[in-house]
C-alpha cells in the first residue's frame, strides 16, 4: 500500500464536490491484481488507521480523479483544427481522407502512441474512443492502451455506404470483424469494446441491424455513435429513413439504444427524443469545443436536466479542438450560458467537473469504478498544481470558496496544471 497526502477532490452521489484541504488517499491492491483506492478522506481522521504505510506528502497540490473522455476519435489526432463549412464537408475533405491512412498498421500504431501521450498529458485516464473502419486500428489502440494499463473502450467504425474508397467497409465482413474484435479485446484486463456504427447515414439498414444483433448478443459491450449533430445531417437522415419518427429513433428501431450506449452531440432533439434517451438508459457525450468549432449548435442542458437523461463531457477530437478537459469544461460553460433556450443555465464548476469525471463514468455504467476518489474505485488519479502558471497561482491563492478554486482551474488550467498522472496506481507522467 502507499498513501498520498494533499488536498483531495472527489464527488458525492448528488454530483456535488467534496474537498478536503488536508486529505489522505490510500492506494493498495484490490481484486484482479488491480490497484484500488482503499481509503480517501481527511488526513486527521485516516492517518491513524494506516500507520506504517509510506506516505508521499504533496503540500500545495490537489489530488483529483483522472478525467474520463466520453467521446474521442484516436485517428483524428492530426485532424484537429481543420476548418470546414460544417460537419459533412469536414468529413469529406479532411476526416475520411485522413482516416484512410490507417489502412497501414504501423501508421495506426504510431498515432495510437501519440494519442495516448496527449490523453495522459492532459489528465485523461479513460476514454470511449472511435478507431477507423480498419480492424487493426482497434488492435493498435488496444495494444498501446494495455501496455500502459489504461481503461480504454474502443471499437472499429462501421460505415458501409456514403463513404469513399479507403474507409468504406463491407456489410457482412464488418460484422464478422466486429464480433472477432469483441472476442479478442472485450473484458481483457481493463479494456472494453464498443460497437461503433459511425452514424446512421454511413450505415446500411443491414449493417445497423447486424450491429443491433451483436449488441443484443453481447449485452455488456458498449455502443457508440453520433446523433443529431448538424442540421444538414438531420435533414439527410430524414430522407434516408423516412419512416423513422426522428434521427434518434432510427437507432432505437435497430436495437441500438440501451444502457452502455453513448451518443455524441444530441443537439437537435425534441422532448420525445430526450424521454427516449432517459427511458432506454442511453447517455449523451456532450462535445462543446467540437460543436462550437464545426458550428453544429448547442447542447440543450436545460432540456437534458428537465427530462433527466445521462450525459457527460467529451473532447470529440478532431472535430473538437483540444484534448484538455479544462478547455472542454470551459466550452461547456459557454454553451450552457448561451443555451438553446433562454436564459440558459449557469453550470456550476462542481457540476462541470463532475460531467468530466464521476458523471462521465456513470454514463458509461462505470460509476464507482472510475472517475472518483472513493474507497473501491480504481486508482486512476491526478496530482494538480494550482500554481502551474503565475496568473493561476494568484487566482487560486485568492479563492475563498471551492467554487472559486475550481472555476480558476477550469478557466486558466491546461496541460501545465497536470503535474502527475497515476494509472492503476502507477505514475505514468
Ligand atoms: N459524424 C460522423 N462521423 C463523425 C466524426 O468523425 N466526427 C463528428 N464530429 N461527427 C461525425
Ligand atoms: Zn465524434
Amino acid at each position: 500500500m502507499h498513501a498520498y497526502r494533499a488536498a483531495l477532490l472527489s464527488f458525492a452521489d448528488d454530483a456535488s464536490a467534496c474537498y478536503e484541504q488536508d486529505g489522505l488517499l490510500v492506494v493498495g491492491p484490490g481484486g484482479d491484481g488491480r490497484k484500488v483506492i482503499r481509503a480517501a478522506g481527511a488526513y486527521g481522521a485516516l492517518a491513524g488507521n494506516y500507520e506504517g504505510v509510506p506516505v508521499t506528502h504533496l503540500p500545495g497540490k490537489i489530488l483529483a480523479p483522472g478525467f474520463v473522455d466520453l467521446h474521442v476519435h484516436f485517428p483524428q489526432t492530426d485532424v484537429i483544427g481543420s476548418p470546414a463549412e460544417g460537419l459533412l464537408p469536414w468529413l469529406e475533405n479532411y476526416t475520411f481522407p485522413h482516416e484512410s491512412r490507417f489502412a497501414d498498421h504501423a501508421y495506426a500504431l504510431g498515432v495510437a502512441q501519440v494519442f495516448l501521450d496527449e490523453l495522459l498529458r492532459n489528465g485523461v485516464t479513460s476514454a470511449l474512443a472511435f478507431c477507423t473502419s480498419h480492424p487493426h486500428s482497434v488492435d493498435a489502440l488496444m495494444q498501446a492502451s494495455e501496455a500502459r494499463g489504461l481503461r480504454m473502450i474502443a471499437g472499429k467504425v462501421l460505415q458501409d455506404r456514403h463513404s469513399p474508397d479507403g474507409v468504406r467497409d463491407q456489410t457482412q465482413q464488418s460484422l464478422v470483424d466486429t464480433e472477432a474484435l469483441i472476442r479478442r479485446w472485450h473484458g481483457r484486463g481493463r479494456l472494453g469494446y464498443a460497437i461503433t456504427p459511425r452514424f446512421a447515414p454511413s450505415c446500411s439498414e443491414a449493417q445497423l441491424r447486424g450491429a443491433g444483433e451483436l449488441a443484443a448478443q453481447f449485452a455488456d459491450v458498449w455502443i457508440q455513435s453520433h446523433v443529431a449533430e448538424n442540421r444538414d445531417e438531420v435533414r439527410w437522415v430524414r430522407e434516408l429513413f423516412p419512416a423513422a419518427r426522428s434521427y434518434l429513433s432510427v437507432y432505437e428501431d435497430f436495437g441500438l439504444l440501451r444502457e452502455r450506449a453513448v451518443y455524441a452531440h444530441c443537439i437537435h432533439f425534441d422532448d420525445t427524443d430526450r424521454a427516449l434517451m432517459r427511458d432506454t438508459g442511453t447517455a449523451a457525450a456532450v462535445s462543446p469545443t467540437s460543436n462550437l468549432f464545426l458550428g453544429s449548435g448547442f447542447f440543450d442542458y436545460e432540456g437534458a436536466m428537465r427530462v433527466g437523461f445521462r450525459f457527460g463531457l467529451a473532447s470529440d477530437v478532431g472535430g473538437g479542438t483540444s484534448f484538455s478537459p479544462f478547455h472542454t469544461m470551459l466550452a461547456a460553460y459557454y454553451v450552457g450560458r448561451e443555451g438553446q433556450t433562454k436564459p440558459g443555465v449557469s453550470l456550476s464548476p462542481q457540476h462541470l467537473w463532475w460531467q468530466h469525471t464521476a458523471g462521465a463514468a456513470q454514463a458509461l455504467g462505470l460509476g464507482g469504478v472510475i472517475g472518483n476518489l472513493r474507497a473501491g474505485c480504481e486508482a486512476d488519479f491526478l496530482v494538480l498544481d494550482p500554481k502551474a502558471t503565475p496568473l493561476l497561482a494568484r487566482k487560486t491563492a485568492a479563492a475563498a470558496t471551492l467554487d472559486e478554486l475550481l472555476f480558476s482551474l477550469i478557466v486558466l488550467g491546461d496541460d501545465r496544471t497536470i503535474e502527475q498522472v497515476f494509472v492503476d496506481g502507477a505514475a505514468l507522467l
